[in-house]
């Protein structure tokens, strides 16, 4: 176990500070997330299916890309897009079988691709047989697999949702998210005395629930998959302040799965590092929930990328530095391009020069990076669309990759009338064949960041940050990324407005531009001048 020579091949790294017991590989990971049902239809039925990731496996690795996260695929109702799972040990029939992921982790290991699916690890769908078991109200063998008080009728007064009425089981449930998706039971960290339904984290009911969680990961990886993107992982125990039991219960798991496969990679869904990191992952998320962060850098209206809400760094460096530093040594922070359940980059009045300035961002800035399909060409948020499987607002982010010009923009061959969802309908939207030959796209500026990030150790996850004081305006934000062997500056201004700055007491040898554009620099004495127009950026080599 733990190597991979029936399940591809893919390169080796030297242990590096990603953490005490992260992967080395991760230091170099560059990560795309696919939203499976949306990203290519390989059958012709309207929906993207997993011979649909390996037939573009291709593509992704001719962008740079390393490794892949892959939303809920397991069989489910989809009322909350697959994070309603009604089977953790097969793949949904719509996506294809068993097989076809086992396959697909091995194509993408020839490729030099690491596979990651996501956990959901909280809840179930009520569709699961353990959920319809667990309803009846003879006692059985999953009565404790979920939270149940002891009376449909009296209420439970504290904070957690509780849908009442369900079953004939005499009690409520709680639920974790929507009212389909009851809260699997790892117990409460401090159980009421006077409530016994509420287990606590050692009962027998709580610890089959985390044996049955470790099976579900053995089973995948043990079929070639390189980690997990663990869903809401810090819901699992209820009512705990400061998640102090769910980070030790993550502990454990991490530990007895570690031990049989020790390459591996486990993302939180936590949007506290701090945090998450204690409980043993390796990467958590900046997220516009937990800390928070997000918000202020990519979403509000006066978040620092956008070019006319007067933004700036301020809110998100701060919040990010204070995690970064609690968590240095120990585990990484990714701030994503965005996911399936925010907007895209590319909404409002956003153009690919502003995402330009995006990606320069997120392609030099510590930690691993992660870019939601499409964002690489540009896809735009599509505002208004009626909801799809409990998508909600979040349905614009979800849309067809648009892979050319052909019928459905390439993503599939079915009637338009059968896809998962509409197509953006504007005649120009953006393709993967036309950005790839235009040397100008935001896809092939992805793309060389992507190269120049990989081929300098400075840029990488685990390399020094240093965010720079540039005079007086906070439209700009100068930084430098520096390992043993070499330092860069990175330039960017995502305001329309022009201007000089000048960058106080770095002595550069010298001062060779990478990827620039209305970004011209030049060294006065101890400082470093550089001349910014509207919307620009730039990455110099010191
Ligand atoms: C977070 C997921 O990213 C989201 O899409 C889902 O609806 C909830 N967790 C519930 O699983
Ligand atoms: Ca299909």
């Amino acid at each position: 176990m733990g190597n991979y020579e029936d399940k591809g091949h893919l390169p080796t790294f030297s242990q590096m500070d990603t953490g005490p017991n992260s992967p080395a590989w991760l230091n170099q990971a560059v990560f795309y997330q696919i939203y499976p049902q949306s990203f290519y239809d390989a059958n012709g039925d309207g929906i993207g299916d997993i011979p649909g990731i390996i037939q573009k496996l291709d593509y992704l690795q001719w962008l740079g890309i390393n490794a892949v996260w892959i939303n809920p695929c397991f069989v489910s109702p989809f009322q909350d897009g697959g994070y309603d799972v009604a089977d953790f040990y097969r793949v949904a029939p719509r996506y294809g079988t068993n097989r076809d992921l086992y396959r697909l982790c091995r194509e993408a290991h020839r490729h030099g691709i690491r596979v990651c699916l996501d956990l959901v690890a909280g809840h179930t769908s009520t569709d699961h047989p353990w959920f319809k078991a667990s309803c009846l109200s003879s006692r059985n063998k999953y009565s404790d697999r979920y939270i149940w008080t002891s009376s449909t009728i009296s209420g439970a007064d504290i904070p957690l949702s509780f849908i009442r009425g369900y079953s004939e089981r005499d009690g409520s449930y709680v639920a974790n998210f929507f009212y389909f998706q009851p809260a699997l039971n790892y117990g409460f960290a401090k159980p009421a005395a006077d409530q016994p339904w509420q287990q606590s984290v050692d009962a027998a009911g709580p610890l089959q629930t985390r044996k049955e969680l470790i099976k579900t990961m053995d089973f995948w990886l043990s079929h070639g998959v390189d980690g997990f993107r663990v869903d809401m992982a810090f819901s699992l125990v209820k009512l705990d302040p400061g998640h102090k039991e769910t980070i030790k219960l993550w502990q454990d798991i991490g530990q007895k799965v570690r031990a049989l496969y020790p390459d591996i990679v486990l993302i939180a869904e936590w949007g506290n590092p701090e945090e998450s990191i204690a409980a043993g992952f390796d990467i958590d998320f900046v997220l516009p929930f937990g800390v928070g962060g997000y918000t202020d850098l990519m979403l509000n209206e006066k978040s620092f990328f956008r070019r006319h809400g007067g933004g700036n760094i301020r809110d998100f460096l701060k919040l990010y530095l204070e995690q970064a530093a609690k968590v240095k040594g120990k585990g990484l922070i990714s701030v994503p391009s965005a996911n399936h359940d925010v907007k895209r980059p590319c909404a409002d009045e956003r153009t690919v020069r502003d995402l330009k300035v995006i990606f320069t961002f997120l392609l030099t800035w510590p930690g691993v990076p992660f870019i939601y399909y499409g964002d690489e060409i540009g896809m735009r948020y599509i505002p208004g669309l009626a909801s799809k499987e409990g998508g909600y607002a979040r349905t614009g982010s979800r849309t067809p990759m648009q892979w050319g010009d052909g019928p459905n923009a390439g993503f599939s061959t079915a009637g338009e009338d059968q896809l998962y969802l509409p197509l953006d309908p504007r005649r120009n939207r953006p393709t993967v064949k036309n950005q790839a030959s235009d040397p100008r796209s935001l896809l092939n500026h992805v793309r060389k960041l992507i190269a120049l990030r990989r081929r300098s150790p400075a840029l990488q996850a685990v390399s020094a940050l240093i965010p720079l004081q540039v005079e007086n305006n906070d439209r700009h934000f100068a930084y430098l990324r520096q390992s043993a062997s070499e330092r860069f500056l990175i330039v960017l201004n995502p305001s329309a407005e022009p201007s000089l700055v000048r960058i106080n007491g770095i002595k550069p040898d010298n001062l060779v531009p990478q990827i620039c554009h209305g970004a011209q620099a030049c060294v006065e004495g101890d400082d470093i001048q550089v001349e910014l127009a509207g919307i620009s950026y730039g990455i110099f080599k010191l």
